[in-house]
């Protein structure tokens, strides 16, 4: 396996940025490529080598029409994925499968569809007080003259909480730096794990199915290939994808008086009752995100090999759990924004049982809970979210105060990075979080995201559901849409080496 050259990697891939609390995305059109060329040969991009004395980050990523502002040729352009090629907004179908209909509509968008489409987003993240002096550096003599700022998106830091107030960047895959990670194409994980192959958020690595996940690889006599390294799949050829990966970018608006006005008129405005309710769509708890479900008592590999002793601790309290101990969602409901967006399942539900059970799966029988064959397993749809928060900060109580008419607007950079936008972040969207048939249920999407649309042989999707211990389950009715999308695009994250080639190409 060829060890990691983190130098070569763009840092978001290895680290959040925790400390640094200021940032900001400017999403730019190319003005001009060679003064473009000039800037991206000189900008000091952070990479994923660990370095303590670091106080600024700057991580840049192309759309497919960056790449082609640039210059990069077609054919080379070609060898991206499709989702990438298309773009998050320019294809109906695509569009309806992410729930970007309605009020969600890309044509409503502020910025991520048709003309308005960027080319790059520069990412630039600092410690306190600092932002404002690592912009201007970073920006340095060729900016003004390389692009056009479409907007500078903004971020606030809430304290590690979203806007609705629940803790939030709690649960991560845990890459598999080292390669250490045996999957087999013909063996099934019997087990839920937390540990991902480095495949699945980094190309040029080999992913959950053992395979190379497909990118750009160049013919060696292409102009600038030979400053790319060899594939490791195909040697004859140059890997532009190599240590590069994908980043899916939403801006989601939250509709946070919306939330909690609707819950305290749900509950009679019982304030115990109202929190309740907020925590089963989410499925954690609004004090520390504790998980609604007990911890597991087999230990979860992969949970808790990240930082020091008490952030595993906490890492463990927080994430060492699965929902096999509650097959009747009577903990966690079901459609729980948490259990949707990972189920934490196996490729054999129920966990390792002998080679007859196995057998028994595999043949279609024997399975006493038929809800977990109805999801896909979770390790080939893990997402590694990077997004933060904006707008100004309010209370699960001052959102129950009447809007001031000069409200400001929240939500979320949603940031998302995976090698495979397809199967990874739209699968996720589509088949968990936005499909009104969902691990038995009808009629409802994800409690959060959900953007209540009717759908072909379903005219209400605006319930959610709350099963019940020995009792018929409770269903809430006519839950508003509380989250709305108001851009995006699919942008490529290069390697260090591809920045290099991106910068010289044509010259
Ligand atoms: C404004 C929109 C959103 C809000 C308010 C939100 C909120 C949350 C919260 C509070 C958590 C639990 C804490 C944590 O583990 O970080 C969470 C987890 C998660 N969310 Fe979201 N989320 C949003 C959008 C999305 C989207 C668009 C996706 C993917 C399509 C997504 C995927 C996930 C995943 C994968 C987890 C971790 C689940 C686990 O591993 O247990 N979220 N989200």
């Amino acid at each position: 396996m060829p060890v990691v050259d983190y130098k070569d990697v763009q840092a978001m891939v290895r680290f959040g940025f925790g400390k640094m609390t200021e940032a900001c995305y400017y999403l730019v059109h190319v003005k001009n490529a060679a003064a473009a060329k000039e800037w991206l040969l000189r900008a000091p991009v952070t990479t994923a080598e660990i370095t303590p004395s670091l106080r600024t980050a700057l991580q840049v990523a192309f759309t497919r029409q960056g790449l082609e502002a640039l210059g990069v040729p077609q054919k080379v352009i070609a060898g991206f994925s499709t989702e990438f090629m298309t773009g998050m907004t320019c294809d109906p179908s695509r569009s309806r499968r992410l729930g970007d209909v309605g009020a969600n509509s890309p044509g409503k968008w502020r910025w991520g569809y048709e003309d308005k489409v960027p080319h790059a987003v520069v990412m630039v993240f600092a410690y306190p007080g600092e932002l404002e002096r690592w912009k201007q550096s970073v920006k340095g003599e060729f900016w003004s003259q390389a692009f056009q700022e479409m907007e500078c998106l903004p971020t606030q830091d809430m304290g590690g909480r979203e806007a609705f107030g629940f803790v939030d960047g709690i649960s991560q895959p845990d890459l598999d730096w080292e390669q250490l990670r045996k999957v087999s194409r013909n063996c099934d994980q019997l087990t839920y794990g937390n540990t991902v192959c480095l495949g699945e958020f980094l190309l040029g690595y080999t992913n959950e199915y053992d395979r190379y996940t497909d990118r750009p690889l160049l013919d060696p006599t292409e102009p600038g290939a030979n400053q790319l390294l060899p594939a490791a799949d195909q040697p004859g050829k140059k890997d532009l994808g190599l240590n590069g990966t994908y980043v899916v970018f939403r801006q989601l608006r939250q509709d946070v008086r919306g939330f909690w006005q609707f819950l305290d008129k749900a509950t009679g405005s019982a304030r115990l009752q109202r929190y309740q309710l907020a925590e089963a769509m989410v499925g954690r708890t609004l004090g520390d995100g504790a998980p609604l479900v007990p911890a597991s008592r087999s230990l979860i590999p992969g949970v808790g090999n990240n930082g020091d002793q008490a952030a595993r601790k906490q890492d463990v309290r927080l994430n060492q759990f699965t929902y096999d101990s509650d097959v009747a969602g009577t903990a966690c409901p079901f459609g729980a924004h948490i259990r949707r967006a990972n189920p934490r399942n196996a490729d054999i539900p129920g966990g390792p049982q002998g080679w007859f059970t196995h057998l028994l799966h595999i043949l279609g029988f024997g399975n006493k809970n038929v809800r977990a064959d109805q999801i896909a397993s979770t390790r080939f749809h893990r997402i590694l979210r990077r997004g933060r928060e904006y707008g100004e900060k309010l209370s699960p109580d001052d959102a129950l105060r009447t809007a001031p008419e000069n409200d400001s607007e929240r939500g979320l950079q949603f940031l998302a990075v995976s090698a495979n936008i397809q199967r990874q972040f739209e699968f996720v969207q589509n088949a968990w979080m936005m499909r009104t048939k969902f691990d038995g249920m009808t009629e409802e999407s994800d409690p959060l995201l959900g953007n209540r649309e009717p759908v072909p042989g379903c005219p209400f999707t605006n319930t959610f559901s709350l099963p019940q211990e020995g009792r018929v389950r409770q269903r809430m009715m006519d839950v508003p849409q509380f989250i709305t999308v108001v851009g995006g695009a699919y942008f490529f994250l290069p390697s260090k080496r591809a920045i290099r080639y991106l910068a010289t190409i044509g010259a």
